[in-house]
Formats: structure tokens, sequence, C-alpha cells
């Protein structure tokens, strides 16, 4: 059985009063959700004092994203996996499709800093998924399967032990569209059954979040789903009442 994660994504939004009182309310309001695991992913200027105002509790913390380098060095601008390790992240997204269009990372990037983050003792949130005009040419199964292999072949099955999957078709981030719980539920197992094929216990441990629109009146059916373990929320998860929402659907889904 595996136990639901769900992970917001606050992408570059906020200001040091607005992550307090949002962390505050999250930290309030998670006393009575089971069953889930949870984290928030806050820009990396505010991980700490997210840190701050969330306190001792299950809330976990995520960077959104890592310099392509180990170590220290001359990077100007660039947050390593160390840094992020320091501030207390427990996990890092990487591939995001927001990094992959708009900051050109490749298959091969985003398979290094998978490594990076696993090397630094991190579970790293591994975003997968297909354009509009992939879906449409019948390449979904395709694209998710070279993003997927790409990692497998530098990090090997074996840590996919500690890996979390997203995915999340590009056409249904931020949009307002979701995909159909069978859409999703389809490339879920697609993407367990690729993994499957080289170890299937690690495959049936792989906990593979569903990421685009997910609101809090559509969570419960996409969580309800066979091989959808939680989701990676955007837009939903800046707002407390809403994120909260989708934890507790998630938990629910759980315990079903
Ligand atoms: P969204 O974003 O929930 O706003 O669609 C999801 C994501 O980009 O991780």
């Amino acid at each position: 059985m595996r136990k639901p994660f769900v992970a917001g994504n606050w992408k570059m939004h906020g200001s040091k009063a607005m992550v307090i009182s949002l962390a505050s309310d999250l930290q309030a309001g998670l006393g009575s959700i089971k069953g889930v695991d949870v984290a928030v992913c806050p820009p990396a200027a505010y991980i700490d004092l997210v840190k701050t105002a969330l306190g001792e509790g299950f809330v976990q913390l995520g960077a959104q994203n890592i310099a392509n380098e180990p170590g220290q060095g001359a990077f100007t601008g660039e947050v390593s996996v160390d840094m992020v390790k320091d501030l207390g992240c427990r996990y890092v997204i990487v591939g995001h499709s927001e990094r992959r269009t708009l900051f050109g990372e490749t298959d091969l990037d985003v398979a290094r800093k998978t490594a990076l983050v696993l090397d630094a003792g991190l579970t790293p949130i591994l975003c997968v998924g297909e354009t509009l005009a992939q879906r449409e040419a019948e390449e979904t199964e395709a694209v998710v399967a070279a993003q997927i292999r790409a990692v497998l072949n530098q990090v090997g099955v074996v840590a996919f032990e500690n890996v979390v999957v997203a995915y999340e078709p590009v056409w249904a981030i931020g949009t307002g569209k979701t995909a159909s719980p069978e859409q999703a539920q389809a490339v879920h197992a697609f993407i367990r059954g690729l993994v499957a094929e080289q170890d299937e216990a690690i495959a049936a441990r792989l906990i593979i979040q569903y990421g685009g629109s997910v609101k809090p009146d559509n969570a419960a059916v996409l969580f309800s789903q066979p091989d959808i373990d939680g989701g990676l929320i955007g837009g939903a998860s800046l707002n407390a009442v809403d994120f909260l929402a989708i934890c507790n659907a998630a938990g629910d889904a759980c315990s079903e």
C-alpha cells in the first residue's frame, strides 16, 4: 500500500509576509489530516523563513530547482543541492516543465540533477509530461518513456526506491484544464510499467503524483485512481484552504 504524497509548488510567488501567513495557516490546519505525506516547495529565498513558520510539524520542505553542479563553485546566481539540504529541504523538484521549456533543461540535465539530489540523500520529485502537440500527435508514451529512461539510465532502477515521479501533462499546468482521471491513470500505469520492466517491487512502491490544475473539486476523483498517489499542486497550493482540502482528499483516497 503506497502512502499518498501531496506537494505544493509555490513557483515564483510570495513575499516574506505572504509565505509566513500561508505556512502558519497550513500548520494550523494540517493537524486533522492523516494518511498522507505533505510538503511545500517555496521559492529558494524563502525556504528558511517557511521552515521557521512551519515549526515542528509533519509538513516537509522541498526546493523547486538546484544547480546542475555538485559542491560549491563559481556559478553566479545558482543554489546548490547542499544549500537546500542545509536549509532543511527533504525534496527537490527536478525537470518541471517550466524548467524544461523556459530554461532549456534537457532530459540529460534532468537526469544529472536527479543524481545530484539522490547523492545528497534527498528525494527528487521527477516531473515528466507531454505537451498538447505531443499528445495530439499520439506521442505521449514515447515522450514520457524518454524522460523516465534518461533518468533510469543515469541513476539505475534501484535508486527509484527514493524517487517520486510527478506526471504533469504540460497542457494541464496552470491552464485550468485537467487530464481526465482515465487519461491520467493510463499514463501513470504506463510509467509504473516502465519501471516494472526493470524491477517490479520497486515499481509497486513508486509514488507517482499527478500534477496539472488539481483543485479541491477534482482532487478526490483523480486520487481515487489506482496508480495516482497524490499530487503536485501549483496554483491551488497558494491558498491554504484549497491546499488543505486537496491533502484531505488524498488522505481519504488512501483510507478507502
Ligand atoms: P498547477 O501547477 O496546479 O497550477 O496547474 C502544477 C505544477 O506546475 O506543478
